[in-house]
């Protein structure tokens, strides 16, 4: 079995080679601890759940499903891209869930951003219930809690949510390959193990996905000018060499219009706001200085692309005042 804690002396893995030697001794953990027995994995398509199914691929291949919830919240181009890895070239056992109406319709009309996130929740759950219901004989879940996650729910600063949640028939032997990781070297293994580098060196992303990013009630039409005025701040940010340097980015399209000219004619549409922010511990962050050029750019692509909107904004405003997100 691979160690409960991280030990004290364990050296950090910096390198390639150090990551190798941490893969083989988990693909050997996994198999002892999993035998011929079967694996579930809720994958995101995150950093963490990312590297633990490429993990078990490799250690016990078939023997492992994996369920990707599309919650309707992801980025533009992210579920197809879990469905291009993770079953197309990895050849992983993948239950695709295209849950998307069922979260919108329950999220319909609701503005409060707390029950907005129990909703994002519940739901998920439910969803990975309902599918794990589906498979017969699944005897181990496997997740990817790291260190620090580890480490703040022993300090009482966050739950650690991820066993939490299942009903009891469903409380499977956790497998945890990465638990003794910090982040950085969760992303060197998965790396190391062949995953896309936007996919193991990516910003944070929040749980309730682009829901917060949509202040007040989601709605298909706001929600589909975050998803693609985000995929143009990406897209640009990539170009120009900010996706590695800055900590986090990404679009808000809030519920109100405002007066506009397009084609010569009046327009009365939404505004998106570009927030993009520098952070060691999220707990305060400072406002990137975007070049002023870029800035121009990013206004005349997502006026002319984002349907529905004629304005672009920029939040200048560090944490505290603000938080990162908006909800
Ligand atoms: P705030 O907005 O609190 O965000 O300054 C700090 C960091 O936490 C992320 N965040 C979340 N992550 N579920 C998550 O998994 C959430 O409900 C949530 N809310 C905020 C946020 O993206 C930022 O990195």
């Amino acid at each position: 079995m691979a160690p409960d804690r991280r030990p004290e002396n364990m050296v950090r893995i910096t390198t390639p080679s150090l990551a190798d030697v941490f893969i083989k001794e988990q693909l050997e953990a996994i198999k002892a601890q999993v035998g011929d027995k079967k694996v579930l994995l809720a994958l995101s398509g995150g950093v963490d759940s990312s590297v633990v199914a490429a993990l078990l691929i490799k250690a016990i291949g078939k023997q492992l499903t994996c369920v990707h919830v599309n919650h309707g919240l992801l980025r533009k181009g992210e579920p197809e891209q879990v469905i291009e890895v993770f079953q197309n070239q990895m050849k992983a056992n993948l239950v695709y869930v295209d849950a998307t109406d069922r979260f919108l319709d329950k999220l319909a009309n609701v503005t409060d951003p707390e029950t907005k996130r129990k909703i994002i929740g519940g739901e998920f759950i439910e969803v990975f219930v309902e599918e794990a219901r589906k498979l017969e004989g699944v005897s181990f879940l496997a997740q990817g809690t790291i260190w620090p996650d580890i480490l703040e729910s022993e300090k009482g600063i966050k739950a650690h949510h991820n066993a939490g949640g299942l009903p009891e028939d469903l409380k499977f032997e956790l497998v945890e390959p990465v638990k003794i990781l910090f982040k950085d070297e969760v992303r060197i293994v998965g790396k190391q193990l062949g995953l896309p580098d936007n996919m193991v060196f990516r910003q944070p992303f929040p749980g309730p996905g682009l829901g917060v990013r949509c202040p007040g009630a989601i709605t298909r039409d706001r929600l589909e000018a975050v998803r693609e005025s985000d995929a143009i701040l990406r897209e640009e940010f990539q170009k120009h060499g900010l996706a590695g340097k800055v900590w986090q980015y990404f679009t808000v399209v809030p519920d109100f219009k405002s007066t506009g000219i397009k084609d010569g004619k009046r327009s009365f549409e939404w505004s998106v706001i570009i927030r993009a922010v520098n952070t060691t511990d999220a707990m305060s962050a400072t406002v990137e200085n975007i070049p002023f050029e870029l800035m121009q750019h990013l206004v005349e692509r997502i006026t002319h692309e984002v349907k529905g909107v004629n304005r672009v904004l920029y939040d200048f405003t560090p944490k505290p005042t603000g938080t990162i997100e908006f909800e």
